[in-house]
């Protein structure tokens, strides 16, 4: 077991039990049930406060990007501590209302906005839209007229960066949809005029995600402030520099950079955009949300065939998905430290693809029918890639701070799998 860095997070053993700050994580799993997903608040805020803490000289708008996890107490924890956020749909836009987050620190990105969704984004009094083509920028041009309204708008480009992620993950490479090349954002930009109803002054990349190293993000904030040069001396006035997110975290044996180190690199690209003139945006999503979660569940099964082991867990990948989808790495740690015979094992849920895994070949001190096992970090992409495949009711969500616990998700219910769902009268009819 490794369980990283010190002060990664707030997940440790007392004894031999495993703590979530103050809570025994078995005593959630007892009164809650399982599979449950457990955030420690700490962790989360501590991360963000990191990479505002390091920024601080160029004071940047840290939005929070809500796809990671958008759970409400989740994104209030945050919001509360000065986050602004970075959504992607009209459903985070409506999350975000609720949670009435200063529409002037959202930002609000995608390939493909809704004409509904830009409307009620520029009804909200967004800060920012980060358009990636010619016809989204028409169509919010056409829907700010619409409503006789002017808003901001950036250019994501592409700045044709090779980063060493899973290639699902990879946004800033030449042959994404993500974009635009620098040469297409700079005949848009020329032709400003063509949208009266645009405030075009801003420049957007996000190259990737779980990205390790400072190197290729040097890379690319370097390109993107060239091109902000050059677009100053085409005449256009530039005010927001938005630097997207990307920054990897430990789930095993990674080493990546911390805020401060990548601080370190990023700062003194920045110096000529210190001025108030500027306004500088980072929008991180598994950095802040990643290690302050963890995905409990409880053994149903050890069999041993095929002379395999497999430990049959009671969460599947409709809960957590990223093993199946990206073969992804998750810590798997017992809720209770035992002693006993090591056995090789996968780790697997009930779903029926043999793609349903946590984590394979792992050696774990033999479980037993009963016993919890928790997959670390687990806080990013966990929850809100979820699903109801197999007809599997999605788990409930527990926030932890200090001493208490609290339900932040209620478990769903069969109920819930069928809410919305009708039988139609042509088949009612006998
Ligand atoms: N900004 C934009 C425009 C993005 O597309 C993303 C993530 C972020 C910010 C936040 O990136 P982060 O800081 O979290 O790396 N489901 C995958 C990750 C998908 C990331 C998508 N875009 C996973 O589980 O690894």
């Amino acid at each position: 077991m490794i369980i990283t860095s010190i002060n990664m997070h707030h997940f440790h053993f007392k004894g031999d039990n495993l703590y979530c700050e103050d809570c025994r994580v078995s005593d959630i799993a007892e009164r809650v049930g399982t599979p449950v997903y457990v955030y420690s608040h700490k962790t989360l805020t501590d991360h963000f406060l990191k990479l505002k803490k390091a920024f601080r000289s160029v004071n940047p708008l840290i939005s929070y990007s809500m796809k990671a996890n958008a759970n409400l107490a989740f994104v209030k924890s945050l919001v509360d501590c000065g986050a602004g956020l970075d959504i992607v749909s009209g459903g985070e836009l409506y999350r975000a209302k609720k949670l009435r987050c200063d529409p002037k620190k959202i930002v609000y990105a995608g390939v493909g906005k809704t004409v509904r969704e830009i409307k009620e984004a520029i009804q909200w009094g967004i800060l920012l839209f980060n358009a990636e083509s010619l016809a989204e920028l028409e169509v919010i041009d056409r829907t700010a007229r619409s409503l006789g309204r002017k808003v901001d708008v950036s250019l994501r480009v592409n700045p044709d960066v090779d980063v060493k992620t899973h290639k699902y993950v990879t946004t800033g490479k030449k042959g994404t949809k993500f974009g635009l090349d620098f040469c297409t954002a700079r005949v848009i930009f020329a032709r400003q005029r063509d949208f009266p109803n645009l405030r075009l002054n801003g420049v957007h990349v996000h190259i990737g995600s779980q990205i390790l190293t400072y190197s290729p993000f040097v890379r690319a904030f370097r390109r993107l402030l060239d091109f902000v040069r050059l677009l100053e001396r085409d005449g256009h006035k530039i005010r927001f520099i938005d630097l997207g997110g990307g920054l990897g975290i430990i789930y095993g044996k990674e080493r990546p950079q911390t805020a401060r180190e990548f601080a370190r690199r990023v700062l003194p690209l920045l110096r000529r955009f210190k001025s108030a003139r500027y306004r500088i945006i980072f929008e991180p999503g598994r950095f802040i949300a990643g290690n302050s979660g963890i995905f409990v569940t409880k053994v149903i099964y050890v069999k041993k065939a095929n002379a395999k082991n497999f430990v049959i867990v009671d969460g599947g990948m409709n809960d957590l998905v990223r093993p199946a989808l990206y073969g992804s790495y998750h810590e798997v740690v017992p809720l209770r430290r035992t002693r006993g015979r090591k056995i090789l094992a996968d780790v697997v849920g009930p779903v029926c693809e043999s793609g349903d895994f946590f984590a394979l070949d792992r050696m774990l001190i033999e479980p037993k029918a009963g016993d919890y096992i928790s997959f670390f970090g687990a806080g990013a992409y966990g929850f809100s890639m979820s699903s109801n495949y197999n007809a599997r009711p999605r788990a409930a969500e527990v926030m932890v701070k200090g001493k208490s616990f609290e339900i932040v998700r209620r478990r769903e219910s069969y109920n819930d799998l069928v809410r919305g769902e009708r039988i139609p009268g042509f088949l009612k009819k006998k």
